[in-house]
């Protein structure tokens, strides 16, 4: 969340961005450092592309086929080819958190990754949060705090937000915000948020 969020210990997206620029070259900026170094050598990787190949994505519980080229971002296969719109292009650039997207249970930054690695993996949008005529309690909890203005962000922070307490049901508020410190509200609803995170927290 904000610059004034205290830190926590624990490895936050940001912290991570952080690592991943050390790593030079390292592909999937949304993958934890373990996973960069487990990455096998190129020469053993088939070579993909560079025309349009047949993908199979999983989005929130759906085998979604379309055809991209390997160079095109997840953020981009989900919005231009699948029409799975919730994630947003904002920084495009691995900062705001717009995109944010669960890719097996952690949020990552769509714009920031390929839609190739993402290829047999499950991939939950803000489109998940809205089952069968019911809002997840994220959402609603966003919605009864007044939350957002302009709402660009607001995907990615519930997104995230879900991801957390999926991993940690009794997450504190304090945790809570941690997990948000890859996401930027530039309408500045910070508080609202934290309302919404107290009200969350308290109907536990
Ligand atoms: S659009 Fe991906 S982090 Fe901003
Ligand atoms: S509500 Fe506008 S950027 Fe967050």
């Amino acid at each position: 969340m904000s610059a004034s969020t205290p830190s926590k210990p624990g490895l936050s997206r940001r912290d991570f961005l952080h690592g991943a620029g050390v790593t030079a070259g390292a592909a999937a900026l949304g993958a934890p450092a373990s996973a960069v170094a487990a990455q096998p050598a190129a020469a053993e990787v088939p070579a993909r592309g560079p025309g349009a190949i047949k993908l199979t994505l999983n989005v929130n519980g759906r085998n979604m086929q379309t055809s991209v080229e390997p160079r095109v971002t997840l953020l981009d296969a989900l919005r231009n080819y699948l029409d799975v719109t919730g994630c947003k292009r904002v920084c495009d650039r691995g900062t705001c958190g717009a995109c944010t997207v669960m890719l097996d249970g952690k949020p990552v930054y769509s714009c920031s990754m390929l839609a190739v690695e993402a290829e047999g993996k499950p991939i939950r949008t803000a489109e998940s949060l809205y089952q069968d005529g019911k809002v997840d309690s994220v959402p609603a909890a966003f919605v009864a705090a007044d939350a957002q203005q302009c709402g660009f962000c607001t995907p990615g922070f519930v997104v995230a937000m879900r991801a957390v307490l999926d991993a940690k049901p009794n997450a504190t508020p304090a945790e809570i915000e941690h997990g948000l410190q890859g996401n930027i509200c530039r309408c500045g609803t910070y508080e609202q948020m934290r309302d919404a995170i107290a009200a969350l927290c308290q109907k536990r």
